[in-house]
């Protein structure tokens, strides 16, 4: 099911360079499964047409509250009644002004006006220089819009169009599509701090070699993603992989158990919940050598000692918190057989009310998955699904845990 899929969303654009991304936007929005009618300032036709808006959206764009072809004459009750959502992207610093004095001199700004204020939420995306973005009017005007109920999205930094660098870009489609698909979301997590391990380790032989393991970090960048949707803050411990940050996720790379070790634990102090999703090499090299280790000739390879890597999730699901319930572990068991039993085992060796087993050959790199919950009063299975839709289900089966 894609992530929009029955929404329709209104997008609004104004005066502003970042119009060109618009045009990305609203295609994105409807391959999620959205229904988008644009709507465009005067400003906004100077940067992008209304037909190449419309071809996209595949409908006529509303430009004006004097169309006379709306048979009631209300354009703006209409397209405000209708929406699941207002988004205006890009949201100019005057249209921002505007809507802060309850303007209503153009279609966009009269239907904003317009909106039920408990039914249809409005999101802004900003996109302006970045004097413009720090000037006190702008900063009283993201404070008032914020008051009157407005969800401000962040803005983008780095180079603008007009040759300076800085806060002030408009956030790239697809951020914006992650923000509104998140927006939906129910916030269930609002208020927790939700810790998560993922990807495999790597620990090092020597500065060239090292041994790890085939985990993509997938499931876990799901997880951490699904937290924040539920409204969490959420801290991400990665090992090596290469998997864009969820937004809004504080991301921490670290290479080794050890490290891993350490900044979770530091990380869980006052984490609410903890989900280890991590592939932690069990064993690591007794000693790295210092330079690469070279063939010496003799055809003979060299001999590796390993000791245990301490267990990350048994050593955080016995710190005090943890043990007071203050803090919800959840482990993952990858298996190759015997899942059920495996995990029941797992669950209470590792000392978590909540144990996550899955078959480690069918998940590793895929992107869809399927879960077995393992819990001391039962076990739920999760069909086979992508991995955003089970993180989403688990971290609500979380939700309802530490509710109860
Ligand atoms: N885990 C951990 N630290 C370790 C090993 C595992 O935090 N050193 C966590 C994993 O993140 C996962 C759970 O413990 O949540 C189970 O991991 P798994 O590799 O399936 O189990 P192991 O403890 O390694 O047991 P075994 O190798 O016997 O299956």
């Amino acid at each position: 099911m894609k992530d929009l899929a029955g929404k329709h969303i209104v997008l609004g654009l104004t005066g502003g360079i970042a119009c060109y991304k618009a045009a990305e936007l609203c295609r994105s929005l409807i391959k999620e499964g959205a229904t988008v009618q644009v709507v465009m300032t005067e400003a906004a036709q100077q940067f992008i047409t209304p037909v190449t808006m419309q071809a996209l959206s595949n409908r006529a764009v509303a430009l004006s509250q004097w169309d006379a072809r709306e048979t009631n004459n209300m354009a703006h009750i209409n397209l405000s009644r209708e929406a699941d959502a207002i988004v205006i992207a890009p949201c100019s610093a005057d249209f921002m002004a505007r809507l802060v004095h309850g303007r209503a001199d153009d279609l966009l700004s009269l239907l904003c006006l317009a909106r039920p204020l408990d039914k249809v939420p409005l999101l802004l995306a900003p996109a302006m220089n970045r004097e413009m973005w720090v000037h006190p009017a702008t900063r009283r005007n993201v404070a008032q819009l914020k008051a009157d109920g407005a969800t401000v999205l962040d803005v983008g930094t780095g180079d603008q169009a007009c040759g300076e660098t800085g806060d002030g870009r408009m956030l790239e489609p697809q951020e914006l599509v992650e923000d509104l698909v998140a927006f939906f979301q129910p916030k269930l997590l609002a208020g927790h701090h939700v810790l998560v391990t993922a990807g495999p380790t790597y620990e090092a032989i020597d500065p060239v070699r090292g041994i790890t393991n085939l985990s993509s970090g997938k499931m876990g960048f799901a997880v951490a993603r699904a937290a924040r949707e539920a409204g969490a803050r959420v801290t991400l411990v990665a090992g090596p992989v290469h998997l864009p940050t969820p937004r809004g996720v504080q991301r921490i790379d670290v290479k080794s158990a050890a490290e891993m070790l350490a900044v979770t634990v530091a990380a869980a102090v006052d984490a609410t919940v903890f989900v280890a999703t991590a592939a932690v090499a069990d064993w690591r090299p007794a000693q790295t050598a210092g330079q690469k280790i070279k063939k010496d000739g003799s055809g003979q390879p060299p001999t590796l000692e390993f000791v245990e890597n301490p267990d990350i999730l048994a050593t955080v699901a016995q710190s005090p918190c943890a043990r007071t319930a203050e803090l919800f572990c959840v482990g993952f068991a990858a298996e190759s057989e015997d899942l059920l039993a495996n995990a029941q085992a797992k669950r209470l060796r590792k000392g978590v009310p909540l144990l996550v087993g899955n078959i480690g050959p069918a998940t590793f790199g895929q992107d869809d998955n399927a879960l077995l919950l393992v819990r001391a009063d039962g076990v739920e299975s999760m069909s086979r699904a992508p991995k955003l839709e089970l993180a989403r289900k688990l971290i609500a089966a979380c939700a309802h845990q530490i509710s109860e």
